[in-house]
Order: C-alpha cells, then structure tokens, then sequence
C-alpha cells in the first residue's frame, strides 16, 4: 500500500450535508488533510432511484481516487445504503506492474451506516433501536440489516422522513412547522419505546436538540457524523497513516454546482468558514 501520510481522506456526498461529517472530522482529526465531494448539481439523492443513486456515485468515487486519497467516507447515508458495493468495487486501483502481475491497492472506504449501527448497538440497553433517514435509506433495510448483524435480538424501527433535507437546508431548525413536522414523523417511532434512534441522515444532525427534545432525555441519539469521525480515526491508528507532516491541514471542496446561499448553507453545516470550493461537474 502507498503510505504517504500526507494523501488526503475523500469524503462525498450528494450535497453539501456531508460538511457534518467533515466538521466531525476536523475535530477527531485536526492534522488530516481533506477533499471533499458534494454534488449539489444533482441533490437530493434520498428520493432518486436505486440506479441512479449507483451511476453517481461510481462518478464521484472515479474522481476522487483520482485525487490520490488515501480513504474514501462516504459521508451520505443514502448512498451508503445502496451504492456501498459500487464504491468498494472502485477502490481498488492498480498502482504498479512488476512483469505480467498487476499490483492492486485498495483504497479503504469508510461508511455510516455500520458506524452508526455499531455505535446504536453499544449504547442501546432495551434493544429497541428507531431509524430515521431518507426514503431510498430506509427503503434498503440497509441500516436493519446492519444492525442485525452485529445483534441478532435487536428490535428495528425505521422511518422515512422525507421532508427534513429541505427544512434543514432552509435552515428551520426549530421552525414550528418543522417541529409539526418531527411530532408526526416520529410518532410511531415513540410508540415503539425506543431507546436509541439512529440519525440516518447527513442533515438530521442539525435537528438534534429538537429531535431530543421530542424523543425525550432517555433516548439516546446516535449521530452518524461522529460515529464516522470515530471510526476513520480507528482506522488511521491501526494502519499507521496518520499525517505526520507537522503543516496545518489542507481542505479542498468540489462541488458540481454552485447553488444560491451554498456559502451560508455551507458555512451552517461545518461550523467555520468554507476554505478553498472549487466548481467540478462529473
Ligand atoms: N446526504 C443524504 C443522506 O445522508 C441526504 C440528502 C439527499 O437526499 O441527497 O442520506
């Protein structure tokens, strides 16, 4: 494997709500350099077909190892849902030819969900854990399925809350309609009594303190961006490809279009200004 410690980490997304993940990131890993992705050209993604979903993000995937990243997080949970196998099909990328044997690397891809799922199990005391997310999310059963297979007597509830992307980018966060919004959404989730709800959602962690409040104190909110943070962090440990080269971090942000208020709605989700965004359409 290439070792240079100084590569960057690719984080993507299918919009700019991936910054919850690279603000977590910033925090676990100050000294790590970072690209990022987010195709705010053609977000929301939550909504699209499972096809699509796959076509785009091989396209992002494509891109970024050719950036030379050293790790690839893949910061959306839809795509994580359902594109997981495309990316990891991707990842491993011919470095070398020593006679007729081509030498492979494979990049290591990073996701949400067996992050959050991990850090649902951990936490969950009743083994009732709540899922929210997007429709295509929720639809994969991809979260259940992972949590399944780290407890077999987990108990799963998933929800589809569709209409939290956009109250989020329009920055309600504790608009009333979103709390009207978040009481229905969450309904059937409460009745369940559970004691974990998973945010399957790059958006949903800016909803957190409504999200609590409704849930009630006892529910333990897993926050996919953190569990992320923690994972990746793991995992440069384990493999020694920490960066050691003493210079402050560098961050470059592609996105596929520039949107109107990309700045502010940018600036809102990675909690500091945004360094350095470059157009790049796939
Ligand atoms: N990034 C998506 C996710 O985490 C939310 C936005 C979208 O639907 O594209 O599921």
């Amino acid at each position: 494997m290439n070792t240079q410690t100084h590569r960057a980490i690719g984080v993507f997304d299918s919009g700019i709500g991936g910054l919850t993940v690279v603000r977590a990131l910033m925090e676990r890993l100050p000294f790590e350099n970072i690209i990022y992705f987010g195709d705010t050209a053609r977000v929301p993604y939550g909504i699209k077909s499972v096809e699509t979903i796959n076509r785009y993000a091989a396209q992002i995937t494509d891109f970024l190892i050719k950036q030379d990243v050293k790790m690839l997080v893949v910061a959306c949970n839809t795509m994580a849902a359902v594109a997981h196998q495309t990316i990891v099909d991707l990842s491993h990328v011919p470095v070398a030819a020593i006679a007729s044997q081509t030498i492979v690397e494979s990049v290591p891809v990073l996701e949400v969900i067996d992050a959050s799922a991990r850090m649902a199990v951990q936490n969950s005391k009743t083994k009732s854990i709540g899922v929210i997310g997007t429709p295509a999310t929720i639809n994969s059963n991809a979260y259940a399925r992972a949590i399944h297979l780290l407890d077999r007597d987990a108990r799963v509830f998933s929800q589809a809350c569709p209409l939290f992307v956009p109250l989020v980018e329009e920055g309600w966060f504790d608009h009333p309609a979103t709390r009207l919004i978040a009481q229905e959404y969450l309904k059937p989730v409460i009745a369940e009594q559970v004691d974990t709800l998973v945010l399957g959602c790059t958006h949903y962690p800016l909803l957190k303190p409504l999200l609590q409040e409704i849930m009630g104190s006892s529910v333990k909110l897993i926050d996919s961006a953190e569990a992320m943070a923690d994972i990746a962090a793991d995992l440069i440990d384990q493999k020694k490809i920490g960066n050691i080269d003493g210079k402050p971090a560098d961050y470059t942000f592609y996105v596929s279009d520039l949107p109107y208020r990309f700045q502010t709605i940018g600036e809102r989700f990675l909690g500091r200004t945004l360094g350095r965004v470059e157009l790049k359409s796939l």
